[in-house]
């Protein structure tokens, strides 16, 4: 039995600290109590302290939308992962499709990410996915065969276990243009058949994946009945704390 896991990803759109009291202080009471569900806030860095504050005491847990894979050094304008540790992050997200797309992030570099999250700890959420171009050649396997192969090169089972995928189709990201449960269950079987024949049946049996790209309210709940699908990372329904705590809820009723 895998526990869902909700997670709120609001990438650059939302951070102030007042923007972040305001939405915080609202979802903490509608989500007191719900233990069926993992509950993940990713707020820009400068809001991870103000966020902290808010919910380290409550069922939602902080997660970073990105980090550097040193600890220390000259590598101006990156963030360590020693750091967030300090202020309460435990999730990360890595290898979302907006750093691989637009800053140009590889999988080499992500496959490095990963292995230093595992090793002090944070939990990482890994996002793979296809674009439309792929999905409609037909390549939308082979696009996400080749990112598990290298994006989790070189990792034990062990570590495979701590890993949280998330998989989004890049042409259902902020579009409005959800994957229907039965195509994004089509790729979660895929991959979690992948993960069988790499590492093994428990292994993939025992690894959470979640779909994200225009989950609503409205919407979320038909995903989450599919048995592959493991929660979802949420992008705009994130921003506000009564379509999160809808999408949540949804979340939890899939396993009743
Ligand atoms: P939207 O929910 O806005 O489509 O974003 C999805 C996403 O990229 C979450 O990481």
């Amino acid at each position: 039995m895998r526990k869902p896991i909700i997670g709120g990803n609001w990438k650059m759109n939302r951070g102030t600290p007042n923007e972040t009291i305001e939405m915080l202080e609202s979802l903490v009471p509608q989500v007191e109590g719900i233990d069926t569900v993992d509950i993940v806030i990713a707020t820009p860095f400068t809001a991870l302290t103000k966020a902290y504050e808010i919910i380290k005491d409550t069922n939602i847990k902080l997660g970073a939308q990105n980090m550097y894979f040193e600890d220390k050094g000259a590598f101006t304008g990156e963030i360590s992962p020693q750091f967030l540790k300090e202020i309460g992050v435990e999730y990360v997200i890595l290898g979302h499709s907006e750093r691989r797309d637009i800053f140009k992030e590889s999988d080499t570099l992500i496959n490095k990410k990963l292995k230093k999250a595992l090793s002090i700890s944070l939990k990482p959420i890994v996002c793979i996915g296809e674009h439309l171009e792929e999905r409609e050649a037909g390549k939308t396997m082979h696009k996400i065969e080749y990112q598990i192969n290298e994006t989790f090169k070189d990792l034990s089972k062990e570590e495979m276990r701590k890993i949280i995928i998330a998989y989004e189709p890049i042409w259902a990201i902020g579009t409005g243009k959800t994957a229907t449960p039965e195509q994004a269950e089509e790729i979660h079987i895929f991959i979690r058949n992948l993960l069988s024949q790499k590492f093994d049946k428990e292994t993939a049996d025992s690894i959470r994946i979640q779909y994200g790209g225009s989950i609503k309210p409205i919407n979320a709940e038909d995903l989450f009945n599919k048995k592959n699908i493991d929660g979802g990372l949420v992008g705009g329904a994130s921003l506000q704390s009564d379509s999160l705590f809808q999408i949540i809820l949804a979340a939890d009723k899939s396993i009743k």
